[in-house]
């Protein structure tokens, strides 16, 4: 017999505590024509720590960070995946599913590190540095990681980078990223000029500012952030991480220096801790919302496809990673 599905209104307890009533209201017919619609279309919702509760916590069958995501893609047993989140995941999943279909919500929702390299630039780092194997952030399109030899996310870069045994890596595009990876190995990095547009805006100010506001605070960072914001924090690690921290330090009051959602996201499981938040948006992980979700599901908008020529290197960079 098929499990009966939860109703939008049996699922506001979990969320009422980051969604005012007002706002909920407008949320309800959407949820549950998504959930009735994932069950016929046998489909499944695959959604990033940024985004927000609604999505997040009421819809998404598998959360997590970029890495998390990649992995639970390889497993999926669905014809269909609606990914919530932004485009080069939804490309990811795709390449490692190439025979399902793989929808993106809106297909603008893109990405400042992905936009900040092209296959041609990889190409010139490949001349200029020859032999030195090239490490690309998961945070780039298709085309990039075709050029790349092995893939990285910040949740698994500096394994990454140890496991190719070199005296120097290539680590592509992230500056900020490569430069906290820098920090932590013997390795020597040679950077790109990519930054992601949400996190590079925090600086080791703001921080100083929120300890003095907020005494006691535990500030955790994400390794996009500048060097200097990440040496004023207590910890720094991808979302994933933040997120095992927040439930295995038995901290009380919590900043995190990254993308506004995750506070929320963590509120719902930790209601006990004060999350301070000196948070940004990311605008195109807010391109994505329950009614394009609808949208997507209804009428297969929008599938990601990946030229044929690509996917195999891609996907064997994609696959490296997932090894290490
Ligand atoms: P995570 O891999 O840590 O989830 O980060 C993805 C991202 O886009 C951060 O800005
Ligand atoms: Fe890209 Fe930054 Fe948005 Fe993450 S938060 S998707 S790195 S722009």
């Amino acid at each position: 017999m098929t499990a009966a599905l939860p109703s939008a209104a049996s699922l506001y307890g979990r969320v009422r505590g980051v969604i005012p009533p007002m706002e909920w209201a407008a949320f309800g017919d959407d949820i549950d024509a998504i959930l009735a619609l994932k069950r016929q279309r046998n489909a499944v919702i695959l959604a990033h720590n940024y985004q927000t509760p609604e999505i997040f916590h009421c819809v998404a069958d598998i959360v997590g960070d970029s890495l998390a995501l990649a992995r639970k893609a390889m497993a999926v047993d669905a014809d269909v995946i609606v990914l919530a989140g932004v485009h080069f995941m939804a490309e990811t999943a795709k390449l490692l599913n190439p025979n399902k279909t793989v929808l993106i919500p809106d297909l603008g929702a893109g990405c400042s590190l992905a936009d900040s390299i092209t296959p041609e630039d990889v190409r010139r780092m490949r001349q200029r540095y020859p032999g030195v194997p090239v490490v690309t952030y998961v945070n780039t399109s298709a085309a990039v990681k075709a050029e790349s030899d092995i893939c990285c996310t910040s949740g698994n870069a500096l394994a990454v980078v140890e496991s190719l045994g070199a005296p120097r890596v290539i680590m592509l595009p992230d500056e900020y990223l490569a430069k906290n990876i820098a920090a932590q190995t013997s390795v020597e990095i040679i950077s790109w000029k990519g930054h992601c547009e949400v996190h590079e805006r925090f600086t080791a100010a703001d921080i100083r500012e929120l300890r003095d506001a907020y005494p006691g605070v535990t500030v955790l960072a994400h390794p996009e952030c500048p060097p200097e914001v990440v040496a004023e924090a207590d910890f720094a690690g991808s979302t994933a991480a933040m997120s095992d921290y927040v439930g295995q330090h038995g901290a009380t009051r919590v900043a995190l220096i990254t993308e506004c959602s995750m506070s929320d996201n963590l509120a719902v499981e930790h209601p006990e801790i004060d999350f301070v938040r000196p948070c940004n948006l990311c605008p195109h992980m807010k391109r994505i919302t329950l009614t394009n979700i609808l949208a997507a599901l209804e009428r297969d908008r929008h599938e990601v496809t990946i030229d044929p020529q690509i996917i195999g290197p891609a996907r064997r960079a994609v696959e490296r990673m997932l090894a290490v």
